[in-house]
């Protein structure tokens, strides 16, 4: 009987449960949010969708923080979303206070939970949800690297006009500025990314794929992503569920791995009912190493800042 709890009826947090739902991967979704009625009106137009779509998971939406109690897995996507101009980082101050708070009460009501943070600055909301929350840090982790890894993959697809379904690529590092992207370890359809685009035409989809989330708030002015960043929020929430160890570029607690010690970044981990089961090291050459670091020491200054401010 698996409990899922989604924090924040935004765009982001009620598309990830009705993915959730849609999925058949938990009984039971609890949506929770501080505005009145809003849960309870998109949960149940969720679950007015269950006969059509096919699926009998039930949907709760509510204001009640007990309603939440013994969640297996709880998404955090509460706070605030960017708004044209706005980098992630300027969402800091207040995105901590809301997610600072959230996850208190989640720790409150579930205590055995994995957490996955969704909100922005996406590492360093991680690293807080982790200190609220007082968990171990393998089982509080941050979604970014699946979104960013997909984003580019359909950038990819797009250049070369094949399917996504044929492209594999992944990014590490940061939600941000320091996310790096792997030519090398890219393939489409079994070939080497490099084979294919010229250094130049990489360079270009990396950077639309740094500035992905941003190209898209200035379409809709008013609001970020969601499709896209729900999707993988869900396909987490799955491989964890289903204890199934599959690899998805996250924002996990490093041990030492690529170099890398006692700071949130984006790597590949092995995710399963235990959290982050394991961090996977791919074969990085210097240069790929130094822009990790590079980024670990980014978030690392970030969370210092937070530090003070707790
Ligand atoms: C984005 C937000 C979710 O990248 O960070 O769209």
């Amino acid at each position: 009987m698996a409990k899922v709890t989604v924090v924040g009826a935004g765009n982001v947090g009620s598309n990830t449960a009705r993915r959730i739902a849609e999925r058949g991967i938990a009984d039971t979704v609890v949506m929770i949010d501080i505005v009145e009625g809003l849960p309870q009106g998109l949960a149940l137009d969720i679950n007015q969708s269950s006969p059509t779509e096919g699926f009998d998971t039930f949907v709760v939406g509510t204001n009640d923080y007990a309603d939440t109690a013994d969640s297996d897995v709880v998404v955090i996507t509460a706070g605030k979303p960017r708004t044209p101009g706005m980098s992630r980082m300027d969402l800091l101050a207040d995105n901590a206070k809301i997610v600072g708070g959230v996850t208190e009460q989640v720790a409150k009501y579930s205590p055995e939970a994995i957490l996955i943070v969704v909100s922005n600055p996406l590492d360093e909301m991680t690293y807080l949800a982790a200190v609220k929350s007082g968990f171990s840090k393998e089982k509080v982790m941050g979604m970014a690297g699946v979104l960013d890894s997909s984003r580019l993959r359909f950038f990819i697809a797009e250049k070369l006009g094949v399917s996504p379904l044929k492209v594999d690529a992944m990014t590490l590092g940061s939600h941000g500025d320091q996310m790096v992207a792997l030519p090398r370890h890219a393939t489409v359809d079994g070939k080497p990314l490099p084979d294919l685009l010229s250094a130049s035409d990489l360079e270009e989809l990396f950077d639309r794929t740094k500035n992905a989330g941003a190209e898209i708030v200035g379409y809709l002015k008013k609001g970020s992503a969601f499709y896209a960043p729900s999707s993988s929020s869900a396909s987490m929430v799955e491989s964890i569920l289903k204890d199934s160890g599959d690899i998805h570029p996250t924002c996990a607690w490093t041990t030492g791995e690529y170099g890398v010690s006692d700071v949130y970044l984006g790597v590949p981990a092995k995710l399963s009912r235990k959290g982050v089961q394991e961090i996977v090291e791919l074969s990085l050459n210097d240069d790929e190493t130094a822009k990790l670091v590079e980024a670990a020491e980014a978030i690392r200054a970030k969370c210092q800042e937070l530090d003070s401010v707790l």
